[in-house]
């Protein structure tokens, strides 16, 4: 059995379908580029049948990424596998993957399938996949619920037929660490010549359990797991990328394997991935929590400063807490503000664009004095100010005083045209969602409101979400800045900005 475990990242195709974690081409790009620098094997990078949006994304980190396997997700059918077959065309190496339902519940339910017909079609599948490609990645979805004879059955048929990657996945989170870890050896041992390809699982956190299962497993014998970046996920998330490689990474004894994974690039991708979802981490996250490596008793204060490992098993260092590097300050020229951003893997579509990220740059320079690498994601997350946005914020004024009722006074511009509006609330945040609302009349319920600084001291950059829901869509906006009612407005505008620019997705397991 091989010790490498292999790290497939599906942050940009399970993590987008986390309710209005959608991502744009370019942002998917960012993340693509940092999940190749923390040399993540396979890139998930989306569904390209679902949408043109989505096709042209992953053709797009197809094209930009070298160092990993892009792949893309396709449904058993003709039209989703040659969707992304043209989709990883472009790829240094490009992968299929392919899904089909094998609960009883799914098939008789949902696809209205025999048994019979769900192998015919999963072999029909893998037929298609060849024609682009010999890395093949078949799933069984709900297989954490399926019986074992049928997957020994299915797997022995799509094994024959070309599938060199076999992903069991626990579609509903419903299974638990010695249950799932005897699933994955039952097949190792059952299924002919499962030592040709390497055994995979993608497990969901429904019952908290994604990270133990996917752990369980790898002792069993799987060594590829399908994770994301801080979690990210349909309903309670994937198991969690840093987690399952610092668990290999510091248990090597236990799990006698590990990975290629450079781990000082852990924080840096945890950060991008949450500015640029607008989904915030928790403090007490392990690994990427602000408060991972805190130490508040005094007791353990104590035993850290006279030894470390007392109460530390991992260093913040080689997770990458401390490569937030002090960039830039308000000397700083173009051509430095220029390769830092590619340096980060921001792509610079126009000298255009390039000039009006740099005006931004300076602005917030004159506020604020250390401009740090997470000061420069969000600055490029942040498009409020962009032209071609339906909704801008111009100019803002707040007033909030002892006794009286705070007020906006905010100049919008909504479809290029000019509007002054004015409104009272409970507070100036308040007042100025009320007056973006007098003018935009969206219709949209406020699911979240969320402030988070992004890095240290009074003078930092507050990063606001703003989750949105119209009918049955859900978007979160963001909006930075040292201001955080500034910060605020942006991130509401942001969010309309999404609604209003009608991006749809499909989910591939409705
Ligand atoms: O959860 C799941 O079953 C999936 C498959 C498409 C792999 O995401
Ligand atoms: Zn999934």
């Amino acid at each position: 059995m091989s010790d490498q475990l292999i790290i497939f990242d599906t942050t940009l195709r399970d993590g987008e379908q986390s309710p209005g974690a959608s991502m744009t081409r370019d942002e998917k790009l960012r993340i693509a580029r940092q999940l190749e620098r923390m040399k993540v094997n396979v890139i998930e990078a989306g569904f390209a049948a679902a949408s043109n949006g989505d096709f042209e994304a992953v053709r797009a980190v197809a094209e930009a990424i070298k160092d990993s396997t892009i792949c893309s997700l396709a449904r058993a059918n003709e039209n989703d596998i040659r969707r992304a077959g043209e989709a990883i065309r472009p790829a240094a190496s490009g992968r299929i993957h392919t899904f089909i339902a094998t609960s009883p519940i799914h098939m008789e339910k949902k696809l209205r399938m025999s048994p019979d017909q769900v192998v015919e079609q999963a072999v029909r599948a893998i037929g298609w996949a060849r024609e682009y490609t010999g890395d093949i990645e078949f799933s069984a979805e709900d297989a954490g619920r399926s019986e074992i004879d049928f997957l020994c059955r299915i797997f022995e048929a799509v094994i024959k037929a070309g599938a060199t990657t076999i992903n069991v996945p626990d579609t509903v989170g419903y299974n638990v660490p010695e249950q799932f870890a005897a699933t994955i050896r039952t097949l190792i041992e059952r299924v002919p010549n499962s030592d040709k390809v390497v055994w995979s699982v993608h497990c969901h956190n429904d019952l908290g359990l994604a990270v133990a299962n996917s752990l369980a497993a790898v002792r069993a014998g799987a060594r590829q797991v399908e994770c994301t970046v801080n979690g990210l996920g349909e309903r309670a998330g994937n198991a969690s990328l840093e987690e399952i490689v610092m668990a290999v990474r510091t248990r090597k004894d236990i799990f006698l394997c590990d990975t290629r994974i450079d781990t000082t690039q852990i924080v840096p991708a945890s950060k991008l991935v949450s500015s640029i979802t607008g989904f915030p981490v928790q403090p007490n996250k392990a690994i990427v929590g602000a408060n991972a490596f805190a130490h508040e008793s005094g007791i353990h204060q104590d035993g850290v400063l006279k030894h470390r490992e007392t109460y530390e098993i991992m260093r913040a260092e080689d997770v990458g807490w401390t490569t937030n590097k002090l960039v830039m300050g308000k000397h700083s020229g173009r051509n430095a503000f220029r390769s830092r951003l590619v340096e980060l893997g921001v792509e610079i579509k126009s000298e255009e664009q390039l000039n009006h990220a740099f005006a931004r740059f300076k602005e917030l320079a004159d506020k604020k004095h250390e401009i740090f690498d997470e000061d420069l994601q969000a600055l490029m997350s942040d498009d409020s100010s962009e032209p071609q946005e339906h909704f801008r914020l111009v100019a803002s004024s707040f007033h909030s005083e002892t006794g009286e009722t705070p007020c906006a006074r905010l100049t919008l511009s909504v479809g290029g045209k000019e509007a002054k509006v004015e409104s009272g609330g409970s507070g100036p945040v308040d007042a100025a969602f009320k007056a973006i609302e007098a003018v935009a009349d969206s219709g949209a319920e406020l699911l979240l409101y969320s402030v988070n600084a992004i890095t240290t001291g009074t003078d930092a950059q507050g990063e606001v979400t703003v989750r949105l829901s119209k009918e049955d869509r859900v978007v979160n906006g963001q909006g930075a800045d040292t201001d955080i009612i500034v910060a605020s407005a942006k991130a509401y505008l942001n969010a309309l900005n999404k609604l209003h620019s009608k991006l749809e997705r499909v989910n591939p397991q409705v």
